[in-house]
């Protein structure tokens, strides 16, 4: 009778979505895991092919996370050829917030959709620190994606002279707020946060799972405050710096680690798919 009385409690649930999916966000995989890789400048053409049918030919039993990898612009076609009949997604590393015009060295949303990615990095820290990214670009570059149909994947992340100076949740918030200012509540449902402590990144040193966790829920607790609890609790938010095969469990197990935008180890399909199996 017990079990009976649970099985028609859930099956009811089923057919009215608004409180028990929310009850039971976690349990019930809402927020599906998305394990992406940021091949930065990394991969020509033949090398993005190959890794990506690598990761396919290795990831039958990963249906339960979401996959991304982001190549160079060069690979962007030829990796969208490769992943077709696989689920794999395909995602650019920055975008300029214009359509087009004389933007020497630039590429548009337009001309990334033209390869056939759906994601776009924006606001990543190697862009900030040695490219003039500024809150105002990434506010502008992720209202222009959400035009064109890419998602944001919007990045965040403090410093260690900030973290250091007690700043962090000061630092994530700010630039969080402001990459969201004027977006839509609708819109926002559709991108994806990444926290990427820029003292993590390429070095080694992991945020610890707790670390990392108490700057999700404050993140996730800014969204509800910019939003509401459903825009809130539906969001994806990554980890990213150093995840490795070792440290992906503990990172993706906390309550507000929602998957991880992987840099070094997302160059070999052996680590990569090892971590993406750490979120199942
Ligand atoms: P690493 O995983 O190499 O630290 O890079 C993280 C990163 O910058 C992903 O965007």
């Amino acid at each position: 009778l017990f079990c009976w009385t649970i099985q028609s409690f859930l099956h009811s649930a089923e057919k009215k979505p608004p409180l028990l999916p929310r009850l039971f966000s976690h349990a019930r995989g809402m927020r599906k895991k998305l394990i992406a890789g940021n091949w930065k400048m990394f991969k020509k053409i033949g090398e993005a092919q190959s890794l990506i049918k690598e990761i396919a030919q290795g990831a039958g039993d990963l249906g339960g996370v979401e996959l991304l990898v982001c190549p160079p612009y060069t690979a962007l076609n030829a990796a969208s050829e490769a992943r077709k009949g696989t689920q794999i997604k395909v995602g650019a590393q920055d975008l300029h917030w214009e359509e087009q015009g004389a933007f020497t060295g630039k590429i548009s949303w337009d001309m990334i959709r033209d390869t056939g990615a759906e994601y776009v990095i924006i606001g990543h820290s190697e862009q900030r620190s040695y490219f003039h990214e500024t809150d105002d670009t990434v506010n502008k570059k992720t209202k222009t994606a959400l035009k064109g149909g890419l998602v944001p994947v919007i990045c965040v992340g403090e410093t260690l002279a900030e973290r250091d100076g007690n700043r962090t949740m000061d630092v994530v918030s700010t630039q969080t707020k402001k990459a969201f200012e004027g977006i839509t509540k609708e819109d926002a449902t559709k991108c994806v946060i990444a926290y990427e402590p820029v003292w993590a990144i390429g070095t080694g040193r992991n945020a610890t799972p707790e670390q990392a966790q108490e700057v999700h829920a404050g993140i996730r607790a800014l969204i509800q405050s910019l939003y509401d609890a459903s825009v809130a609790e539906g969001m994806r938010i990554l980890y990213g710096g150093s995840m490795k095969p070792d440290n992906a469990k503990s990172l993706l197990t906390q309550k507000d680690i929602d998957g991880g935008l992987i840099g070094g180890a997302s160059l070999k399909a052996d680590s990569f798919l090892a971590i993406a199996r750490a979120g199942l």
